[in-house]
């Protein structure tokens, strides 16, 4: 028995652990891995491939990103604009079809984002035996209740806004982090609450910057004279923009400068020295914590045994401290973004943390 694995989209840390859980299990039941490079590009004849033992995965626990590489664009690209969807043309998988029944592969794990499931449930409907594995650092599929890579997103955000505030009380100035979270404000909020932020600004709560420059007001008028305020990448501004670098030559249009552009409103509100930061991909590299080269290597075992019962189709999910599967069909296009009303909101305004509204 041979199976694939594949990483798809954006990379995030865990993917490694992915890997590793993957060939672990796999090598258990004698049976072979076949890493494809670069995403599905890797399937694109003649094939580019490397065959992954347990020798090959001493060490990856530990790295970011992905010994296997990953690509957001290119031939098998599901998403294109403002999030629309794209079938991969019908040449291009008969080509990668080829490839897996060449080399007699019997499972192919695709490790991926929202984009990269679409397109795995379109080669599942074609008759791919595919199982996916669910990745985001944006932790916004609705399907599981997380995903690897969120946990360490939101440490990178909090070991940023730990320096920020030493810099900001030593100068009593305001300090913005902008921070990923492309359509949910889950690192922003789970971020903000953990590094002591006293505004969060998140794509699903409309704010106010008159309300926003209120609440610095009041802090300043009690002694607190240094404020951090993050706000997530997807946030809009109050008449409804959401800012962009560019459009992604053909993929998602390219997030980025909300944070420049609400540090220089609260500036011109308070008066206050304003600064602000963008995180953005030091978020997504670096090592996987603890608890993400655990998630990730639970769903690698548990797709190795999807792949043994021969559930195809189904996507690895974490749901209530558990790792089980739905179908990929039910996982797709669903986003679980934060409830303006949820628990994590209300523990934030519980402890005066402003969300701008
Ligand atoms: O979806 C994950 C994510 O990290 C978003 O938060 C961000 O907008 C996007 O990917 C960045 O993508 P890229 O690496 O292509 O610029």
């Amino acid at each position: 028995m041979r199976i694939g694995i594949l990483n798809s989209g954006g990379d995030c840390p865990g993917l490694n652990a992915v890997i590793h859980g993957v060939v672990g299990a796999a090598d258990e039941l004698g049976w072979e891995v076949i890493g494809f490079k670069d995403g599905f590009e890797g399937l694109l004849p003649p094939g580019d491939y490397i065959v992954l033992k347990p020798h090959d995965t001493v060490g990856i626990l530990k790295l970011g990103g992905t010994i296997l590489g990953t690509t957001n664009k290119g031939h098998f690209a599901a998403k294109v604009g403002k999030g629309d969807i794209a079938e991969v043309p019908p040449e291009v998988v008969a080509k990668a079809k080829r490839t897996l029944d060449q080399l007699e592969i019997r499972a192919l794990v695709i490790v991926g984002g929202d984009g990269s499931l679409t397109t795995a449930l379109q080669l599942y409907r074609e008759g791919w035996p595919v199982i996916g594995v669910p990745k985001t650092i944006d932790n916004d599929l609705q399907a599981t209740a997380m995903t690897f890579g969120f946990d360490s997103a939101v440490s990178t955000v909090v070991d940023g806004l730990d320096r920020l505030h030493t810099t900001a009380e030593s100068h009593k100035r305001v300090m913005v982090l902008e921070v990923m979270g492309r359509h949910a404000g889950w690192i922003a909020l789970w971020g903000g609450i953990a590094g002591g932020a006293s505004v969060i600004l998140l794509p699903e709560i409309p704010f106010d910057m008159q309300k926003v420059a209120a609440h610095i007001g009041e802090r300043d008028a009690r002694g607190e004279h240094s404020t951090l305020v993050v706000v997530a990448e997807g946030a809009s501004l109050p008449e409804g923009d959401i800012v962009t670098v560019a459009s992604n030559e053909g993929g998602e249009v390219r997030l980025g400068g909300i944070g420049e552009e609400v540090a220089h409103r609260i500036e011109q509100l308070t008066g206050k020295e304003t600064r602000a930061c963008t995180l953005g991909h030091l978020q997504r590299g670096g090592a996987p914590t603890a608890l993400d080269r655990i998630l990730g290597t639970r769903f690698g075992v548990m797709a190795v045994k999807l792949a043994e019962e021969g559930r195809f189709g189904r996507m690895v999910s974490y749901q209530a401290y558990h790792v089980d599967s739905v179908p990929i069909e039910e996982a797709v296009n669903k986003l679980r973004v934060v409830e303006p009303e949820g628990e994590m909101v209300q523990v934030a305004r519980a402890i005066g943390i402003s969300l701008g509204d």
